[in-house]
């Protein structure tokens, strides 16, 4: 199948070479010719392990190919996806504009039928205004609007590809049903075919839902806090339960990200416009908010006053195996810090070219032992399989004195104990 995709951003980029190493010819379109540049010399602007590999093999095997150029990339192609940036506006809404912009570009120069896919993450009834974009400029050709939505976290981003627990594909007409069919016929998971508002609703409600697990754990670690429960526990004795399912229960500083935050405003902006006050979902907006500021209490409950003190910083990302800082919670703690007087030490695997775009004012480490050097106390922001392993002892004696603020409970309570930490964790 001949394949276009708009857009290549993290979903662009990792659904265009996957669809070329499952045999599909695939142009990815980017009005940044610097970025289109650099892809079609092997440079991957983002940092998703395994990317860099797949994209090669598919430039090298001629199915992969770039460019700038839409009109002819279009008009080359038989399905059409859009995977442009629908960023927060300072409302909560989707900025759909790059959307409409894009729709409007493909109706100028389609010549022959297609299918144009929603790809980026859009509230309910884009699709309608999708089709009615394309329909005031295209009068002599056929087309369809599907919407099929990604399931893909950063960091596993290939194999959620490659191996999805569905395919969701929300659709009006067979032959476009068939089309899509065919293009996810390589990968053996169950297809959900559905109409086109139920499939935008099922991206929003999936990513709401995890959201809301994890809030419901963060409240649980609280509860747990004042009645000197361990949530570690809670957790496990709950995730067993088939019903409810392990994953998503980790407590900790909250969700952040490029998805998360901002689809969950967004549906609660259009469950409002619709005429429904989604109560639920602003609860769980507020808890995440908490959880930053409840872990720099802690920090000053242990500390008693924060100016003048050095911090090092365990964690930059969002979550581990990747670069990315969008949204993330040590953006809110490290501002608040810095506001409170504390000189900052931090180190990240990977984050740091990108926290360097956000402050200049601290310092930034080569190693979390380096980052650990005179502190008055660490915090962990992000799990990275790396601090899990890190020497405590060493990392004990590079600090002034030894207290460990743990955001994310990757360390057991009663072992920095015995290792002579003050050790402050959530929920425990
Ligand atoms: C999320 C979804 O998991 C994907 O299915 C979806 O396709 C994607 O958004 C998207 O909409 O594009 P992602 O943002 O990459 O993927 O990250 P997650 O692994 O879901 O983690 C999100 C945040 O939740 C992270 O900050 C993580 O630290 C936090 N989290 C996750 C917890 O605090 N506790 C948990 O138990 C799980």
């Amino acid at each position: 199948m001949k394949l276009c995709i708009i857009g290549s951003g993290h979903v662009g980029l990792v659904s265009g070479a996957c669809f070329a190493e499952i045999g599909h010819r695939v142009i990815c379109v980017d009005s940044d010719r610097e970025k289109i540049e650099k892809l079609s010399n092997g440079v991957i602007p983002i940092y998703e392990p395994g990317l860099e590999e797949l994209v090669e093999k598919g430039r090298n095997s001629g199915r992969l190919l770039f460019t700038a150029e839409l009109s002819k990339a279009v008009r080359d192609s038989d399905v059409i996806f859009v995977a442009v940036g629908t960023p927060p506006m300072p409302d909560g809404k989707a900025d759909l504009s790059y959307v409409e912009a894009v729709c409007r570009e493909i109706s100028e120069v389609m010549d022959s039928y297609k299918i144009i896919v929603e790809k980026s993450t859009v509230p309910v009834e884009t699709g309608e205004w999708v089709k009615q974009t394309l329909q005031r400029n295209i009068h002599s050709v056929d087309f369809d609007v599907v919407s099929n939505p990604e399931f893909l976290r950063e960091g596993t981003a290939i194999k959620d590809f490659m191996e999805p627990d569905r395919i969701v594909i929300g659709v009006e007409s067979e032959r476009a049903e068939k089309i899509m069919r065919e293009i996810y016929a390589p990968l053996s998971s169950p297809i959900v075919i559905t109409d086109i508002k139920s499939a935008e609703i099922i991206k929003h409600a999936g990513n709401s839902f995890l959201a809301l697990k994890i809030s419901y754990i963060n409240a649980i670690a609280t509860i747990c806090e004042l009645a000197k429960a361990d949530v570690e526990k809670v957790a496990a004795g709950i995730g067993l339960d088939k019903r409810i399912g392990a994953s998503f229960l980790k407590a900790g500083i909250g969700y952040g990200g490029s998805c998360f935050p901002k689809d969950i405003s967004a549906f609660i902006d259009i469950a409002g416009e619709l005429g429904y006050d989604f109560e639920l979902l602003k609860a769980v907006e507020n808890i995440n908010k908490v959880q930053r500021e409840k872990i720099v209490k802690k920090l000053r409950d242990v500390l008693w006053t924060l100016n003048n003190k050095t911090v090092g910083i365990l964690g930059l990302s969002f979550k581990p195996d990747t670069d990315d800082m969008r949204e993330a919670p040590s953006i809110y703690i490290v501002n608040e810090l810095q506001k409170e007087g504390v000189s900052i030490r931090a180190y990240d695997p990977a984050a740091i070219e990108n926290a360097k775009r956000i402050w200049n004012g601290i310092t930034y480490c080569k190693n979390a032992y380096e980052a650990a050097e005179g502190c008055h106390a660490i915090m962990i922001l992000t799990e990275w399989r790396e601090f899990q392993e890190l020497d405590l002892e060493k990392v004990k004696k590079q600090m002034i004195q030894p207290v460990v603020i743990d955001g994310r409970n990757i360390y057991e309570p009663v072992k920095m104990k015995k290792l002579g930490f003050t050790y402050v964790s959530i929920g425990r």
